[in-house]
């Protein structure tokens, strides 16, 4: 299939994770920088895949927003060699965690999905310990940087817990 085509085999390769928000230049890459940093830090870095997404394409090929990047860098992680990219109809069949910042995401992800695909889809505060809000807050407009951040920080654990606790990683 175009799958193997377009992405290398999964070889030691057991759980891909996509995460997706609007642009790709705020939320999602930041998620991408933690959960990476929180998979090498646990070890896994051959067994756990990250990558990033928007449902636009209003950024694509362009670099993570530089307040994403200076809030990141302020925690030791470094967004500066990552690139916008969009969702595209394989990463449904090739990633096993999609997550959606917000409902809005969710709702496009969703109408993208084709049929029995769409238990990949989650939503990325659904993972976080004792936050009640459902959408990571869009920031682009309101600089709520550090906010986001520190969702992501607590989403990203929750997220590797399951992953772990599900796949015996
Ligand atoms: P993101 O934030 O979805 O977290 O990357 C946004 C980035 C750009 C825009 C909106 C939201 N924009 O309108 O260009």
């Amino acid at each position: 299939m175009i799958i193997t085509d377009v992405y290398p085999p999964r070889g030691n390769i057991v759980i891909r994770v996509l995460f997706v928000c609007l642009g790709n230049i705020c939320r999602s890459p930041t998620a991408e920088g933690i959960f990476r940093k929180l998979v090498e830090e646990a070890g896994l870095a051959e067994s756990i895949t990250v990558d990033s997404a928007g449902t636009s394409d209003w950024h694509i090929g362009g670099p993570p927003d530089e307040r994403a990047q200076e809030t990141a860098k302020r925690k030791g992680i470094d967004l500066s060699s990552q690139k916008a990219r969009q969702v595209c109809d394989d990463d449904f069949h090739v990633f096993d965690y999609i997550i959606a910042m917000d409902g809005s995401n969710h709702l496009k992800l969703s109408a993208l999905c084709p049929d029995g695909e769409h238990s990949r889809i989650r939503m990325c505060l659904s993972f976080a310990s004792g936050v009640e809000q459902k959408d990571v807050p869009d920031p682009y407009y309101d600089d709520g940087f550090d906010g986001v951040f520190s969702l992501l920080e607590n989403a990203g654990q929750g997220l590797l817990t399951e992953i772990r606790q599900t796949h015996h990683l």
